[in-house]
């Protein structure tokens, strides 16, 4: 890790680069003071023409669009030469080191140049590798009969995983963007880069291993899902189903049935335990409580030790969208994607400062977790889980803060929080101020013995998702909210028809994009039946009048789901994630690559108009 305020970068792009997250911090700010606007005006509509449904192109984006694929699974993240990636090879575990991992998912842009935050042209690319397909990545069938994995296969899995940050640039015209290679940029992150762990939980008995006696370093990260860019310029990646990496115990514990571990090893598909013995609970239990966190990257500094923030909670975390509160505290917005879990909300002790991450290295430390309350007539509360207080003590299992942290939800529990369908990515207006959810589905609500419909999840059962939104009169640390449903998914209200909502972001003229992640269904609209085969991206106007509407802008390869979305500052570059395509994509009869596409508008243009 860098050391203290007296960093000044060598690099100028680097020197750059945070001049412009100054900037960033400022439009945040801006947002959260606009908070409760509504209809602002400055929002322009949209300006495109829907891609149907029914549309046969592999990936279709309106008529005067271009989707390019940027980044696919393999490709040289450009810190060093490697062999070109081959459909028929496969690379060895440190050649996957220096490519894009698997299962592209959340992602965020960091501009660099000398136009600030209008700059969008130039930047580099964080994004998340989720998990891997073991069978297209190791392409041998037969040695993995059986759940059986070789050293080597282990390796090239946690190779896989992780992050990419990789330099991209756009030469003249909008659409020739690409990777920069070679760059001193460049990184990737995987399940064994060592990490540093901070907040109440680091150097915690139940954080402490053998191999890690204080609690203090772990290595790597992974099942990293969706992701977001701090006003201060770093990138927070979000551990989400590590459940599926251990092997657990014969005899589980409640907190380990709540996670999902499956008595008997069932649920472990990785295998990483035979060769990799931190990941066999039966040897090291705590391994377990050394994931499921919020990890802190600046993507400005290759060398730098990423800090997993145990301030911010252990769930299966799935977004953690940051503003600046009204007098410059950081606010970070997460949902945990399970069902009937929970939407968290960090408030940190300090404000945002100037100068990045080397200003910024302990902000996320030191702060007020809290849960959210959705109650209805569209009010809201924020709960503390303070140690302490609500409940939150050592009778009754909370040991300190660092066991509240860890039991995120036991905590949540029993201060009352709202039980969700499936809470996955959250964004904030940074024209209004207003944060989005998308509760992705649950087809179990309402099910015997199970929670029942409530007011900010009006559906019993809900296979198709909805998107929520809430404002906080003007300061995104009030305690209390105001809140309102967006969009049902299923086509129940207006626009086009989508399900499955999952990654979200605000475009910076607060228009919101919609990517969804849900199985080919049959839309419940009466007497009528409408299949929706592909996954897609939406546009929605939140300040329609009439309502918000969403408006279908890509039709997606089959098989796959849409992630990490983002636009450039200047709103003239859509980066999108395309993740488990079936075979047939990108390159017809190739081993199918999950990949970033870029999209651009052939005039030069706004996404979206
Ligand atoms: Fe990895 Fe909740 O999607
Ligand atoms: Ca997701
Ligand atoms: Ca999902």
């Amino acid at each position: 890790m860098t050391e203290a305020d007296d960093l000044l970068p060598a690099d100028p792009a680097r020197r750059r680069g945070l001049g412009a997250t100054a900037a960033w911090m400022m439009l945040a700010s801006l947002g959260a003071g606009r908070a409760q606007a509504g209809r602002t005006g400055t929002t322009p509509a949209l300006a495109f023409t829907p891609v149907p449904m029914t549309v046969e192109a592999p990936l279709a984006v309106p008529p005067g669009y271009t989707a390019r694929v940027l980044y696919a699974w393999g490709d040289a993240t450009g810190q060093a030469a490697v062999p070109p990636w081959r459909s028929d090879a496969v690379p060895t575990p440190a050649e996957q080191t220096l490519q894009a991992g698997m299962h592209h998912d959340g992602m965020a842009f960091f501009p660099l140049g000398g136009r600030g935050v209008l700059n969008g042209r130039h930047g580099l690319l964080a994004l998340n590798h989720e998990y891997t397909d073991e069978r297209l990545l190791h392409r041998d069938d037969a040695s993995l009969a059986g759940g059986a994995r070789t050293p080597e296969q282990v390796a090239r899995s946690q190779a896989a995983h992780g992050v990419s940050v990789i330099e991209v640039r756009s030469e003249g015209a909008a659409a020739a963007w690409s990777v920069v290679r070679p760059s001193r940029q460049a990184r990737r992150i995987t399940a064994r880069t060592p990490m540093s762990v901070s907040g109440p939980a680091a150097g915690h008995a139940l954080l402490r291993t053998a191999a890690d006696p204080e609690g203090r370093r772990i290595l790597g990260t992974f099942a990293n899902c969706a992701a977001n860019a701090t006003p201060w310029g770093t990138y927070l990646t979000c551990e989400e189903n590590i459940q599926g990496y251990f092997e657990p115990p014969a005899e589980l514990d409640a907190s380990q049935r709540r996670w999902g571990l499956q008595a008997g090893g069932r649920g472990n598909w990785a295998r990483w335990h035979l060769h990799d013995e931190r990941f066999d609970l039966r040897r090291h239990p705590n391994e377990f409580h050394r994931f499921g966190w919020v990890v802190e990257i600046d993507p400005h500094d290759p060398t730098m030790t990423p800090v997993k923030r145990t301030a911010l909670g252990r769930a299966v975390h799935e977004g953690a969208a940051t503003g600046v509160s009204k007098d410059g505290r950081a606010v970070v917005f997460m949902g945990e994607d399970a069902r009937f879990e929970y939407i968290y909300r960090f408030v940190s002790r300090d404000r945002v400062r100037p100068g990045g991450f080397a200003a910024n290295r302990d902000l996320l430390d030191h702060g007020t977790l809290s849960v959210a309350r959705f109650d209805a007539q569209g009010r809201g509360r924020w709960l503390a889980l303070t140690h302490g207080q609500g409940g939150l003590t050592p009778e009754n299992g909370f040991a300190d803060q660092g066991e509240v942290v860890i039991r995120t939800r036991e905590a949540s529990d029993r201060l009352g929080g709202t039980k969700m369908d499936r809470p996955e990515w959250t964004a904030i207006s940074p024209v209004t101020g207003e944060v989005f959810v998308s509760l992705t589905n649950n087809a179990q609500r309402g099910k015997p013995g199970l929670p029942g419909a409530d007011a900010a999840n009006p559906r019993a059962p809900n296979p198709t998702g909805h998107i929520l939104r809430w404002r906080h009169g003007g300061d995104l640390a009030a305690e209390t909210f105001q809140w309102d449903i967006v969009a049902l998914g299923g086509g129940e209200t207006a626009g086009d028809a989508f399900s499955g909502p999952d990654g979200l972001t605000v475009d910076p003229f607060g228009r919101l994009w919609v990517a969804t992640d849900a199985a080919p269904m049959l839309e419940a609209a009466p007497g009528e039946r409408l299949w929706l085969p592909r996954n897609q991206l939406l546009a929605c106007d939140p300040v329609a009048p009439g309502g918000p509407q969403m408006r279908r802008f890509l039709v997606a390869p089959p098989g796959c789901e849409v992630t990490g979305p983002v636009i450039t500052p200047d709103g003239r570059t859509l980066f999108l994630n395309i993740q488990h395509p079936d075979p047939g994509w990108p390159a017809p009869g190739g081993r199918p690559r999950s990949a970033t596409v870029v999209v651009t508008k052939d005039d030069g243009g706004v996404i979206g108009g």
